[in-house]
């Protein structure tokens, strides 16, 4: 515990000593030969001349310090009806294990990995198998298409990939090798080998020469020792939604990620080695990589990997049950999850039926957080609720109530203020800092601190431009928002093309790109509308070619199942509305903006530019009939 202004004070005005301290708190087989070296800026590095590895922190290091017994993973499938648990010595020796398949396979140091799993515990194994030997593993969500992992594939060009016969969804058994194949058969690059986990649920046919069997693999293999990696080499790959179809592929690092992993578990979550911590989300996210895997272990937590929904698994106590069970000291997950069970359980009846007295707080992020949402689940749960705000990019919070180091009075609607480390601004257009309450683009002023990216995969001149080009000496981190007079945060919108549905960042160009594909498409337009459930869900305004007179009711599904085919069931797409012409300024932008704020129900004016301003109504016309606004 201590002063938040006193340690916000002490990261950014002496950032060596506050991170070198941290840094003590990992295991190093060589230390640093500089904390921050800015020599390449705006490429800093961490740690440089540092040597570690992120899986004996995570795993061996707890084993070799009395922590071998305690459990570090519990995985709990009600859509299996299976649990399982994991020692930290037992993780040692599936992924000591696994590495060795791995080596096997002719994956060393450096090599790329592709893991497209579902949730359970070989997921992160395989994650840790990698990171054991220096591999670079890039995670893909179960829920992108083939098409989706085809442009991954050709980007991270991976040695092998590891994948399993089949992901579950309530209802229904999605067969991922089928997809995996037709991922392969898409992309230029072609891995050597697939190592394939067979779940009984569904058969995988495995390709002669190819394809591997994860467990005969595994019994043939013998154990591979952690390999020492350099700070700064890469630990993982995540790819995210940009502007457009073609993903931004996040890089991590091995020494800075740990190293403010280790130090977020304490500071910001207030966790314990030892305590049950549990992420409820994917590990194809972020949240899963830093909260589900690598936090929790290198702070020597349980953690939990749940396969399973916040509803309708089988009900809307899944959560509360989970917590009972497993003794849940403290729970993340998505506000969206609390929206789906407050929908189904607002008076929380099947709450009352689990004792969760060892439930300390509830942490939420990847969306913004509704009032009423964070007001629902303080009154029912009766611990903290805590909003944070983070994106892929940056690997842990931004902005946070810092509960290990000084809890502050939330304020409904924002993530509160930023995390040391962080030196957070909003700037209008001409750079300059905004006074407290005005709108602006919220930036970092660089160096950001460790466990942020240092670049973008095989991508320096994208990172530059995405990020830092926009105002010298600041990162973008593309939401918009303003500072109140007590430092706090407020997260309003973000400046580009991306939206968020269900807490899941999707691109609204990439399914442009999908639509635009369509023989009968002249142009089209995607926006992210708002919905009471999931936030926001992506809507379709498309322009058919000249001559084409097929209906509506013919041409709207083949839409819908073509971003289902080639982006992934995840972005839920499941509307379009078929108009004559799209508003444009007369330079030719389309008005997406306008066209969200008729969406949304919200009054607007539209420029002064536009070219045909009676094609609003028409478009206005068309939403109400759809039932829009849905908010
Ligand atoms: N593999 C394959 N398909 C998947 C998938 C996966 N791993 N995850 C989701 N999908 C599918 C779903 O089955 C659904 O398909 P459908 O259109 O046929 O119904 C579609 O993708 C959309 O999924 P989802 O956004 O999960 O919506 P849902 O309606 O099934 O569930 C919620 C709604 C609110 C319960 C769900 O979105 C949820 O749990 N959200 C929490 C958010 C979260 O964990 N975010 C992570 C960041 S912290
Ligand atoms: P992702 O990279 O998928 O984690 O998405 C990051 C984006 O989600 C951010 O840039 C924000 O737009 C949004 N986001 C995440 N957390 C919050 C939050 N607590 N409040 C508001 N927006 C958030």
């Amino acid at each position: 515990m201590g002063d938040y202004r006193s340690v916000y004070h002490q990261s950014l005005s002496d950032p060596d000593a506050f991170w070198a301290t941290a840094a003590e708190d990992i295991h190093w087989y060589k230390k640093w030969d500089k904390v921050l070296d800015a020599s390449n800026a705006p490429f800093y590095l961490w740690f440089a001349g540092g040597e570690l590895n992120t899986c004996y922190n995570a795993v061996d290091y707890h084993v070799d310090n009395g922590r071998g017994d305690q459990l570090a993973i519990i995985y709990d499938s009600p859509v299996t009806d299976t649990q399982r648990t994991i020692t930290y010595s037992e993780l040692r020796d599936l992924v000591a294990t696994f590495a060795g398949v791995l080596r096997d396979q002719g994956v060393s140091k450096g090599d790329r990995v592709i893991i497209y799993m579902p949730m359970i515990p070989e997921a992160a194994i395989a994650m840790l198998a990698c990171a054991r030997l220096g591999a670079i593993h890039s995670v893909v969500f179960g829920g992108f298409a083939a098409n989706e992992l085809a442009t991954r594939i050709d980007d991270a060009k991976p040695k092998a990939i590891v994948s399993a016969s089949c992901g579950i969804e309530p209802g229904r058994v999605i067969a991922y090798k089928p997809l995996l194949d037709g991922a392969i058969d898409i992309a230029s690059h072609k891995p050597a080998k697939c190592v394939i986990l067979a779940r009984p649920q569904a058969n995988a046919e495995l390709q002669a020469g190819r394809d591997v069997d994860w467990h005969k693999a595994a019994a043939a293999a013998s154990p591979a020792d952690c390999v020492p990696v350099a700070a700064t080499d890469p630990l993982y790959i995540l790819y995210t939604s940009g502007t457009t179809g073609q993903p931004k592929g996040v890089v991590r690092d091995n020494g800075g990620h740990a190293v403010a992993l280790k130090w977020s578990m304490k500071n910001i979550y207030d966790v314990d080695d030892g305590e049950v911590y549990w992420a409820a989300s994917d590990v194809g996210w972020v949240v899963g990589h830093s909260y589900i895997v690598y936090g929790p272990l290198l702070k020597g937590c349980t953690t939990v990997i749940y396969e399973g929904k916040p509803v309708g698994t089988p009900d809307p106590g899944a959560f509360w049950r989970v917590i009972n069970e497993h003794d849940v000291g403290v729970l993340f997950t998505a506000p969206t999850a609390f929206r789906a069970i407050k929908k189904e359980d607002p008076a929380g009846d099947y709450l009352k039926k689990y004792d969760l007295s060892k439930f300390r707080m509830l942490f939420l992020a990847g969306e913004r957080c509704d009032p009423d949402t964070l007001q629902w689940a303080q009154d029912m749960l009766k611990v903290p609720v805590i909003d944070h705000w983070w994106q892929t990019e940056t690997g842990w919070a931004i902005a946070a109530n810092v509960m290990g180091i000084d809890p502050a009075p939330v304020k409904a609607g924002s993530p509160t203020r930023a995390v040391p480390g962080y030196d957070v601004q909003v700037l209008n257009e001409a750079g300059e800092q905004v006074p407290p309450g005005d709108m602006g683009s919220i930036v970092i002023k660089l160096p950001m601190p460790p466990g942020c990216l240092p670049t973008l995969w095989n991508n320096d001149a994208r990172f530059v431009d995405s990020y830092l080009s926009r105002y010298d000496g600041y990162y973008l981190t593309g939401d918009a928002g303003y500072i109140d007079a007590d430092g706090y945060l407020w997260i309003m919108s973000r400046i580009d093309d991306v939206i968020n549905v269900a807490g899941h960042r999707l691109s609204t160009g990439a399914m442009e790109e999908v639509l635009a594909s369509h023989p009968d498409v002249a142009e089209c337009a995607v926006i992210g509308a708002a919905d009471a459930l999931k936030g926001q869900l992506p809507l379709g305004l498309v322009v058919l070619k000249a001559g084409v007179n097929r209906s509506d009711d013919e041409i709207v599904p083949e839409l819908v199942k073509l971003v289902r085919d080639r982006i992934g069931p995840v972005a839920a797409f499941k509307q379009a509305v078929i108009v004559k012409r799209l508003p444009k300024t007369r330079s030719g932008k389309v008005l997406r903006g306008t066209m969200r704020q008729i969406a949304d129900g919200e009054t607007y004016k539209a420029p002064a530019t536009i070219d045909d301003p009676a094609i609003l109504d028409e478009i206005t016309g068309h939403l109400k009939e759809l039932g829009y606004p849905r908010g």
